[in-house]
């Protein structure tokens, strides 16, 4: 994809916004605990230039986003209250929150709004025409939301964690009305566009996560690109499965042994698996843990994280790397017990940076894990809110949310 040749926040700004509607579409999935307290803001605070810029530029800003993902309709589980709550605080003012999508209750309060408020709606995804594959039931929402901003209403796209999705909110409002990225989502254009197009070598990508089949499409695309490729996290013992090892009760994708064959075929010599990995007896935050070989997975352990040597190995491609590409979790870091190859690895990120590499952390879940093992964020060159976002853009698919705003 080419360069982020659309207008921009910064035009919308130029023509004036004082007194207009402007809907925002932001990205504020954010992961909850178990009593609906936010486990990380990163998203949140990530929104907030976008947003306050419109409000202090004095425009009627309604923000749209989605929360998880619901099925069929309105779930109180789901509902952006917290999610409000934190805007509120992150932004300092006020957020209104509508008790529905496009309802009633949207549009007396979108109808109400004076210059510089904010009113979110409800989740978008209570709408199940929001993720709708028939384009006239999208469009049929987008007109909706368009309609609680006005006949002089604009529409900026600042959600860059769901530009992948051909959804109304993301797609289908930006042919109705005009159209603009906001901050965020030209800044992270701007960061994978210099990933892909000026990368220094050695180029090093730390893929991890749970599913070889997500990854794949990647896995593809960035051997041929990277200097060394290196895979931790759950996916990584389909990949010794596939060198005809035992992986105990670990998580495998038995369909996928094949592909990994072939893969370690074709890319051997770029692709790094762990040498060691950390098993314990079951998926539990005080199972004991012990270290073991890769080639020595006892059949009734269950491997939770890469172990020390395997750290000590991938730091050692890391450090002499320029350009650093990391998406995915290297093992269950939620459990302490778990963390020390993922933090072990984001760690030889930093020094790597310190070092002048360009680091990017791409996804929800590895930049979660930066701030929930207490990493400093400054350590990395950029974390990206969007993880399957950013995949897509490096597997050179084409974006829907952004390929719409050029048109
Ligand atoms: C994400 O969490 O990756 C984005 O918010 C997109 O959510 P989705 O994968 O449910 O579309
Ligand atoms: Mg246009």
């Amino acid at each position: 994809m080419a360069g982020l040749s659309v207008p921009t926040l910064d035009d919308l700004l130029a023509e004036g916004v004082s007194g207009r509607g402007v809907l925002v579409r932001s990205d504020l999935n954010v992961p909850l605990d178990d009593d609906g307290n936010i486990t990380d803001p990163g998203r949140i605070v990530a929104s907030v230039p976008t947003l306050k810029e419109l409000s202090d530029a004095g425009a009627k800003v309604v923000v749209t986003a989605h929360l998880g993902r619901p099925k069929g309709g309105p779930d109180p589980k789901y509902s952006l209250k917290p999610v409000a709550a934190a805007l509120a605080e992150k932004l300092g003012r006020h957020v209104q929150l509508a008790a529905d999508v496009v309802g009633p209750d949207a549009l007396a309060r979108a109808e109400g709004l004076t210059d510089g408020d904010i009113l979110l709606l409800e989740n978008i995804r209570f709408d199940p025409r929001e993720t709708s594959k028939e384009d006239a039931e999208r469009l049929a929402l987008a007109k909706q939301l368009a309609e609680l901003v006005g006949d002089d209403g604009a529409f900026v796209s600042d959600g860059f964690g769901v530009v992948h999705r051909k959804q109304a909110s993301v797609y289908d409002v930006a042919k109705l009305l005009p159209h603009y990225a906001g901050w965020l989502v030209a800044a992270e254009i701007a960061v994978l566009e210099q990933l892909t197009t000026s990368t220094e070598r050695p180029y090093a990508v730390v893929l991890g996560g749970s599913k070889v089949s997500d990854k794949l499409a990647v896995i593809e695309s960035l051997a041929t690109k990277a200097d060394s490729l290196v895979i931790g996290g759950g996916m990584c013992f389909t990949f010794l499965a596939a060198h005809g090892l035992s992986v105990g009760s670990s998580l495998l994708q038995t369909e996928m042994i094949d592909t990994c064959k072939k893969l370690m075929d074709t890319y051997g010599d770029v692709i790094h698996l762990p040498v060691d990995i950390v098993v314990a007896d079951e998926f539990a935050a005080d199972s004991p843990a012990q270290v073991v070989p890769a080639d020595q997975i006892p059949e009734d352990k269950i491997g939770l994280d890469i172990g020390p040597g395997s750290v000590k190995r991938f730091s050692a491609l890391l450090s002499n790397a320029k350009t650093i590409f990391w998406n995915g979790p290297m093992g269950v870091f939620e459990f302490a017990a778990f963390a020390a190859g993922t933090k072990g690895v984001a760690e030889a990120i930093i020094a790597a940076t310190a070092k002048g590499a360009f680091s990017v952390v791409g996804g929800g879940d590895s930049a979660a894990a930066v701030r929930l093992l207490g990493l400093p964020e400054d350590g990395f060159s950029h974390i990206s809110t969007g993880g399957g976002a950013s995949l897509e853009y490096l597997e050179g698919k084409t974006l829907p949310g952004i390929e719409v705003l050029s048109t």
